[in-house]
């Protein structure tokens, strides 16, 4: 009998973290795994003992200690935690798909400063005005649903923003203004396209469904799918949501992958449950 471990996030107060495990756990129990779905906190890392572990995980969530310690005791993790590491900070992926040499936005990693101390009198932020104007995007490392993400008209928000971020991983980015309010999630299972929603937003240039987000499904172009597949790739993402930006004559662009993608809204508006595709390939992987 084969078991495994579908991990989510105790803390976090809102069901879809634990609606997106059921999905997964569902999907497991269909394959004639027997399932159990996990708060990260219900197994304690006490690194002196011994645990009973199951013969494989599905970590749905980012804590990506919990993959490492795993991963010690000999339990395939899914993803792999270095890769959800590598997706989880915008900045440490965007560096590995820019080196990749694959289009996206053009981008800045911001340099760090610590939270006590600034780099206002020091010119560096008008090299960075120079080079993107406005209106630019700013984006802090670690966020999602479009939370993390702002949209800077003018330099009285670029230079309160900097500011306010003294101590966080971000980025400058070009706004692409192509593809203000929509763009497509792809979600992709071992270098396979499963299921693609295209999301558009009629309030916020973000198209994010949480954020107000409305999603329908589409029929990807050759060089969408191709850049999804690459972008997965680029960053080792065995589950993988990729989000492409439209860039001028509809070209497709990087936007990010995400390595612990929902599945929900793309079940409710495709009918296609990718949890069922992450089993079956993770039992193929084990075989
Ligand atoms: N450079 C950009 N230009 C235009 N729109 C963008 C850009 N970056 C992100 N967006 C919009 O903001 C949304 C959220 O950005 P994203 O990088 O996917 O962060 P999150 O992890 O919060 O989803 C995207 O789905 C897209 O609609
Ligand atoms: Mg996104």
């Amino acid at each position: 009998m084969t078991t495994c471990w579908v991990i989510y996030n105790g803390s976090l107060v809102s069901d879809k973290f634990a609606d997106q495990a059921r999905l997964v756990a569902d999907a497991a129990e269909r394959a004639g795994v027997t399932a159990k779905l996990m708060k990260n906190y219900e197994t304690m890392m006490d690194l002196s003992s011994e645990l009973e572990l199951p013969d494989f995980a599905v970590l749905l969530d980012k804590d990506i200690l919990l993959g490492y310690f795993l991963k010690s005791r000999g339990v395939p993790v899914y993803n792999d935690p270095a890769i959800i590491d590598l997706c989880d900070n915008k900045a440490t992926q965007y560096i590995q798909l820019a080196a990749l040499g694959l289009p996206m936005p053009q981008t800045i990693v911001a340099p760090k400063v610590y939270p006590n101390f600034s780099i206002l009198e020091s010119g560096y932020f008008e090299r960075v005005i120079e080079k993107l104007g406005f209106p630019m995007i700013i984006k802090e490392g670690h966020g999602s649903f479009g939370m993390k993400v702002y949209l800077i008209e003018h330099e009285a928000a670029f230079y309160a923003k900097v500011e306010e971020l003294r101590g966080i991983d971000f980025v400058f980015q070009e706004f692409i203004r192509t593809s203000e309010g929509r763009d497509i999630r792809v979600n992709i299972v071992g270098g396979e396209i499963v299921a693609a929603m295209y999301r558009h937003s009629e309030t916020d240039f973000r198209a994010n469904i949480t954020n107000g987000g409305k999603a329908s499904p589409i029929e990807l172009t050759e060089a969408q799918e191709q850049m999804a597949i690459k972008a997965a790739d680029a960053v080792g993402a065995i589950f993988a949501g990729v989000d492409l930006l439209f860039g001028e004559n509809e070209e497709p662009l990087v936007c990010e992958v995400n390595a612990a993608a929902h599945i929900r809204n793309i079940l409710n508006v495709t009918g296609v449950n990718v949890a069922d595709a992450m089993i079956s390939y993770i039992l193929e992987d084990l075989r």
